[in-house]
């Protein structure tokens, strides 16, 4: 027997767009969208869940989005594989999936960018001078096409969840962003569609960006709260992995990425490391054992 679900249609032209969510609209559903750059994994299917048990209407959009990388970045090796994601999205349900070309999201005019603030400036912002420029704008722009009810985050990327709740408010954009949990690989690696690059060695070896994340989660239930003592662990830890290049190891504010010297309230633990030249990135939320707020993502308004 043949169970492989039917694929959800697939459209490329912010008409086609606004037609079939306007169509989802007139029966009085709730419109959920999931941004997304394909390649799609376990991580991003549990976006599209989010969005099916609390939307009516689930619209997925897949598009490399160029002006977030860097002349020197992964724009053009970046993975492709529009064929298996249409069969991820069949099996998980996705009402419509959005692939437009290039060309619809940036016409040859195109000339207007969202510049976030502050928080945009440190980790992933002083690594990658505007990457967020580049997320804000794009996902302003899909925001405005598909006009959704909830957009759907990870948490693994915790500054862009930061700078796209910051434009939402700032710009007054209509819309509810929900940030789902990280989803992880049996050995704690978060998943990442640039996993994939990782020779099976390394692809080992990159379990310690989770590891020195929980090695900083284990200090601070101990009763540790010195921030020096809990980053030269998690350094110890990270640069136990032959070859690996640390980018940031760092505990901050969770609101402000500012760093904190003592564990004294919820921090976020972040990390960044290159591998064989991939760079991995990863993050969790840390209370100290006397605090009473819940180890949660990034709580919701
Ligand atoms: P992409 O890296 O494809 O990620 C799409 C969404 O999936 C993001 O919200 C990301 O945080 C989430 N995600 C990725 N890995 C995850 C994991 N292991 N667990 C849970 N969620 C995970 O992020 C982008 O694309 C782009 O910047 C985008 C927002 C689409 C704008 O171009």
């Amino acid at each position: 027997m043949n169970t492989t679900p039917a694929r959800p249609t697939c459209v490329s032209t912010v008409r086609e767009l606004r037609e079939a969510v306007a169509g989802a609209r007139q029966v009085g559903g709730t419109i959920g969208l999931v941004p997304t750059m394909g390649a799609l994994h376990e991580g991003h299917v549990s976006l599209v869940r989010a969005s099916k048990a609390e939307c009516d209407f689930t619209v997925v959009t897949i598009f490399v989005n160029p002006t977030q990388f860097a002349p020197s970045e992964d724009l053009a090796a970046y993975p492709r594989a529009l064929e298996a994601d249409l069969d991820k999205l069949a099996q998980v349900g996705a009402d419509l999936v959005f692939t437009p070309p290039e060309s619809e999201v940036y016409g040859p005019a195109h000339s207007t960018w969202v510049e976030p603030g502050n928080v945009a400036r440190s980790l992933e912002g002083a690594s990658r001078p505007d990457h967020f420029r580049g997320v804000a704008t794009v996902v302003l722009k899909l925001l405005n096409m598909a006009r959704p009810d909830v957009a759907f985050f990870g948490q693994k990327d915790y500054q862009q969840v930061l700078v796209v709740r910051r434009m939402v408010a700032d710009l007054d954009v209509p819309v509810t962003i929900r940030v789902c949990p990280t989803v992880r690989e049996p050995d704690g690696l978060a998943m990442s569609s640039r996993n994939a690059y990782l020779s099976p060695d390394a692809r080992r070896r990159a379990a310690v960006l989770w590891k020195s994340l929980s090695a900083a989660r284990e200090m601070v239930q101990e009763g540790n709260r010195d921030a020096k003592a809990i980053l030269a662990r998690m350094r110890e830890v990270l640069l136990s992995a032959e070859g690996l290049v640390i980018d940031y190891a760092v505990l901050v504010d969770p609101e402000s990425l500012e760093p904190v010297a003592r564990v004294d309230a919820q921090v976020l633990a972040a990390v960044a490391a290159r591998l064989e030249g991939t760079r991995l990135i990863d993050n969790c939320m840390i209370d100290p054992p006397s605090s009473s707020s819940p180890q949660s993502p990034i709580p919701n308004p």
